[in-house]
């Protein structure tokens, strides 16, 4: 087969780009090692920059998110007791969508299969070479079948255990690494919400995390760690664990049956640059950010936006330079992520071995942020997605 972008993934970043680039006018074939229904049933984060909604919209794939998905204005910081609202809307004009990440990636399949892109689920035997001349992508298909596919460039999004930034030389690549000493344990219940917008709340109990999927299905988590093993506990153990870690701001939450319990680590990695001859990387193959402040699949579609902009460029001209200016463009918002997901994770968790002298020091941040309005701003504005394609 020969197309002109070869795409490793079919996951959100994969297919966004794989849709802007038919806009544009030019083919690509994407594959991936899982199944359509493997990447379905992977529960993710559940929140929408603004930009994200309007990408999705905008360009066609589809409105269902602006009717499934709820608008929010704001989110609950609660500490100390108490408990302080981040009023996006008033303080940066702009809101986030509670929409989880599986129903974006439908979306982006149907749209695909709609529009007769060509994605190939469940394939295996994956390889990549020629990244510095004319790279050729290596499978099996689901049937079995041996396929080669040539491309003028590939994209690597596939993913956090990435095989194509492995194919980059160590020589030619930096890879920043930051790990956490606590996991999150997630759950979804069958349950009304127990409150209109997601509450952050820092603890004596630990983190916990209050958030929504519809009407009747909820989405929690709270702080444990990395070892912990979630099949052990029962729902009990679980609820007291929630309502002790709210109950010390304030908040009551409404129970019922706990339909999924997953742990989920925490990861801060960069690998720099994003390209490597005529390949780039994007999402998680290229940068990892821990879960609090919902920015991975973000930062993917942000990445994406800018990259179908620079690989049409590089497509018209045969030239690869364009890579280097999208991996220069994409890493700038990939570092102001990094710094916010790394904030928003040491400002509301407790460490393992936390002194008293360092959780008051938390609660004197976080007075801080929510008492000022420079603060506040600052958290909004990183919160709903810094503006434009930088
Ligand atoms: C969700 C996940 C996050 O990491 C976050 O910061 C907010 C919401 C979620 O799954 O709903």
């Amino acid at each position: 087969v020969r197309t002109q972008v070869a795409i490793v993934g079919a996951g959100p970043a994969a297919l966004m780009l794989s849709h802007l680039l038919a806009r544009a006018g030019i083919d690509s074939v994407a594959i991936d090692l899982r199944t359509r229904e493997e990447i379905e049933q992977t529960h993710r984060a559940g929140i929408l920059e603004q930009d994200s909604v309007d990408l999705l919209v905008d360009s066609g794939v589809s409105d269902r998110v602006l009717r499934d998905g709820y608008r929010h204005d704001g989110i609950e910081l609660a500490f100390g007791g108490g408990s302080h609202r981040i009023d996006f809307r008033g303080l940066v004009g702009a809101s986030t969508q509670l929409y989880p990440q599986t129903d974006v990636f439908i979306d982006l399949a149907d749209a695909r299969a709609r529009d007769g892109g060509d994605v190939r689920f469940g394939v295996t035997d994956v390889e990549v070479g020629g990244l510095t001349d004319r790279p050729v992508v290596r499978f099996t298909a689901s049937d079995g079948l041996a396929h080669e596919v040539r491309a003028d460039f590939l994209v690597g999004a596939d993913g956090s255990r990435s095989l194509c930034r492995r194919a980059v030389p160590e020589a030619e690549r930096l890879q920043y690494f930051r790990e956490y000493p606590f996991a999150w344990f997630g759950i979804l219940a069958e349950a009304p919400p127990s409150a209109p917008e997601l509450i952050y709340n820092h603890s004596p109990h630990g983190f916990a995390l209050i958030s929504q999927r519809t009407e009747t299905l909820q989405r929690m988590y709270f702080q444990c760690d990395p070892a912990e093993d979630a099949t052990t506990w029962s729902d009990d153990r679980i609820w007291e664990r929630l309502q002790a870690a709210v109950g010390a701001n304030g908040h009551t939450l409404a129970e019922g049956a706990i339909t999924s319990r997953t742990v989920l680590p925490f990861r801060s990695f960069v690998q720099e640059p994003m390209h490597h001859g005529r390949m780039v990387l994007a999402g998680d193959a290229a940068h990892t950010v821990p879960p609090t402040g919902a920015k991975g699949l973000n930062l993917a579609l942000a990445d994406v936006r800018v990259l179908a902009e620079e690989l049409e460029r590089a497509v018209d001209k045969d030239d690869p330079a364009p890579l280097a200016s999208y991996s220069e463009r994409a890493l700038a918002r990939v570092w102001k992520a990094q710094h916010f997901s790394y904030w928003m994770t040491t400002m509301l968790h407790t460490l393992p071995d936390a002194t008293p002298f360092d959780v008051r020091r938390q609660e004197g941040e976080l007075a801080a942020v929510t008492g000022s309005v420079a603060g506040s701003t600052y958290l909004a504005e990183a919160y709903t997605g810094w503006p434009g394609a930088r």
